[in-house]
């Protein structure tokens, strides 16, 4: 069986179909499901979705596009909704540093914030680095106490001394749709070295599609064929793929 640990499913690319595309990923083998939300409203469907199908649990948090809309008393907000059950995680957070997002010195103001909160409440981190991988890790390291729940890089497209140091600090790195794009090379090499009881497997659904299926929307149920390509880096069988990066999933997550 698979985990996927960061997809987005109640997305409204999934309006139409959203239970088949659950029950169908979950026929192609991939069990669990971390679906995300990216602000308050967000995190409050990914928690009633999980609580409607076994296998799927809910992260919370804001995403650095969102931060201007959460509201200045969100930390109670999100420590209300992390006491539901099926909360595994707190993201995605993060860091994007490009021209349409908010202010640096705003993101890490509340990226900060909400490790804090994630630590207090226990949960690991999913977090999004875009063009911020220098603060991102300047950040982490001044802060390595609130790490001590773990979590994941998601999506993850740094070098390979970023992903060591993100280790270091107790983070999983996390592989989704991109490391199988044919131009993909570079990530390609980055993945083949990081041992792969660092690794998780991810979407990014309804984002991300990988090949050959680039152009449809993504789901869940690709998670086989990233951990194909997974394989096919490492010269490993799907197979330990699967068990290795369940194992590490649940670990991290505590899924049961
Ligand atoms: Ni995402």
């Amino acid at each position: 069986m698979f985990v996927d640990t960061h997809a987005h499913l109640t997305d409204s690319a999934f309006d139409e179909d959203r239970d088949e595309v659950i029950k169908f990923s979950q026929e192609c083998m991939v069990s669990k499901i971390i679906t995300s939300g990216f602000n308050i409203p967000s995190s409050f469907d990914a928690i009633a979705l999980a609580n409607k199908f076994d296998g799927v649990y809910a992260s919370i948090g804001v995403y650095p596009e969102n931060i201007y809309e959460v509201g200045d008393d969100f930390e109670s907000k999100f420590s209300s909704l992390a006491k539901e059950k099926k909360v595994v995680a707190f993201g995605e957070i993060g860091l994007q540093y490009t021209p349409d997002m908010p202010a640096k010195d705003k993101q890490i103001q509340i990226f900060l914030r909400q490790l804090v909160l994630a630590d207090k409440l226990g949960l690991p981190v999913v977090i999004h680095c875009r063009d911020a991988y220098g603060d991102l890790l300047a950040l982490l390291k001044e802060n390595k106490n609130l790490l001590n729940n773990g979590g994941t890089m998601h999506c993850y497209g740094g070098s390979i001394e970023m992903a060591q140091m993100l280790i270091r600090l107790g983070l999983h790195i996390s592989v989704g749709g991109v490391s199988t794009f044919k131009n993909a090379q570079r990530l390609k090499e980055v993945i083949k070295e990081i041992p792969l009881q660092h690794l998780l497997l991810e979407t990014d659904c309804p984002y991300l599609t990988p090949h050959p299926f680039r152009g449809k929307r993504n789901s869940p149920a690709f998670i086989p064929t990233i951990a194909q390509n997974l394989a096919d880096i490492k010269g490993i069988t799907v197979d330990e793929v699967a068990k290795v990066t369940t194992q590490n999933a649940e670990e991290v997550f505590k899924l049961c």
